[in-house]
């Protein structure tokens, strides 16, 4: 595997593959790879002759009080596990080559409010503008054919859709669904924040999830009160609520009576652990 950290030696590179009419598939990631990267690379294995992965912790996407600094880096093991999957090519760019003129006057890409003043989006100001100016940037520079997102970042995932389909970018979004813990914790390089003790705790907000589920596909209609009765409950385990919200699949829009894709989704403190969730229901 190539570990490239100029933007000129990945576009010789990538120039390379394309004059051999070779297919590019990408995986953009902050590093601190789970099981749950390696899925996406996997799958990238799978749907192009080549695969590349980024690691580049994103200053643009990160709010001022939070984790940017304490966010964990470890190329180092993160380069043997991609090494182990024969990853072609891993881009690590250093923040001054993706952004030389620096943060403050810098062209970005806006989302449009619609999907970015809710959830996530809300208590993160900045934060999806700052992940699809990355992605954009990321998407200019490695050109892929296809690009594979994790579904535990589902905000995420819509807005990147977004993005690609209002700039008419030519790449493929493909979607992975969210790998778990064995008691149902999703795999998140932020698990590693919590104590022993928010560890154990941490499993609720599946288990609040499937709650929901099951009462969806029992027939229960009133989705504020399903919500509401969750909320209290993680509150009752000292877990500090974003949001518990049910929302249609296809734009996080409040959901009717008439939707039957659905999607469950919670955001929860935990100590100073943020930890985001979802899970899809089909009625
Ligand atoms: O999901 C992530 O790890 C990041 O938000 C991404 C997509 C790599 C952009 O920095």
């Amino acid at each position: 595997m190539k570990i490239i950290e100029s933007i000129e030696k990945l576009r010789a590179e990538i120039r390379n593959w394309r004059e051999n009419r070779q297919t590019v598939a990408f995986v953009p990631t902050m590093g601190n790879l789970h099981d749950g990267h390696l899925q996406l690379v996997e799958r990238a294995k799978t749907v192009a002759d080549r695969v590349v992965v980024s690691i580049f912790v994103n200053p643009l996407q990160f709010g001022v009080n939070e984790d940017f600094n304490q966010y964990p880096r470890t190329l180092q093991q993160d380069a043997e596990k991609l090494e182990v999957l024969q990853t072609d090519l891993l881009f690590y760019p250093q923040v001054a080559e993706l952004y030389p003129r620096g943060m403050t006057d810098l062209t970005k890409v806006i989302v449009p409010n619609s999907l970015k003043e809710t959830l996530c989006g809300r208590s993160r100001p900045g934060h999806f503008d700052g992940v699809v100016t990355v992605v954009n940037l990321l998407f200019q520079l490695v050109q892929p054919d296809k690009a594979l997102f994790g579904l535990k970042d589902f905000q995420q995932f819509l807005v990147i859709q977004r993005m690609v389909a209002d700039l008419h970018i030519p790449v493929e979004i493909i979607g992975v669904p969210t790998v778990r813990e064995t008691d149902g914790l999703a795999m998140s390089s932020r698990n590693q924040y919590l104590n022993p003790e928010e560890r154990q705790r941490a499993s609720l907000l599946f288990q609040t999830l499937q709650t929901i589920q099951q009462q969806l596909l029992q027939g229960k209609t009133d989705t504020i009160a399903l919500c509401a009765q969750a909320i209290v409950q993680l509150q009752q385990h000292d877990f500090k609520v974003d949001y518990v919200a049910i929302r249609r699949q296809q734009d996080l829009a409040t959901c009717t009576s008439t939707d039957k894709s659905l999607i469950i989704l919670v955001a929860a403190r935990l100590g100073t652990t943020r930890l985001i969730d979802n899970l899809l229901c089909q009625l």
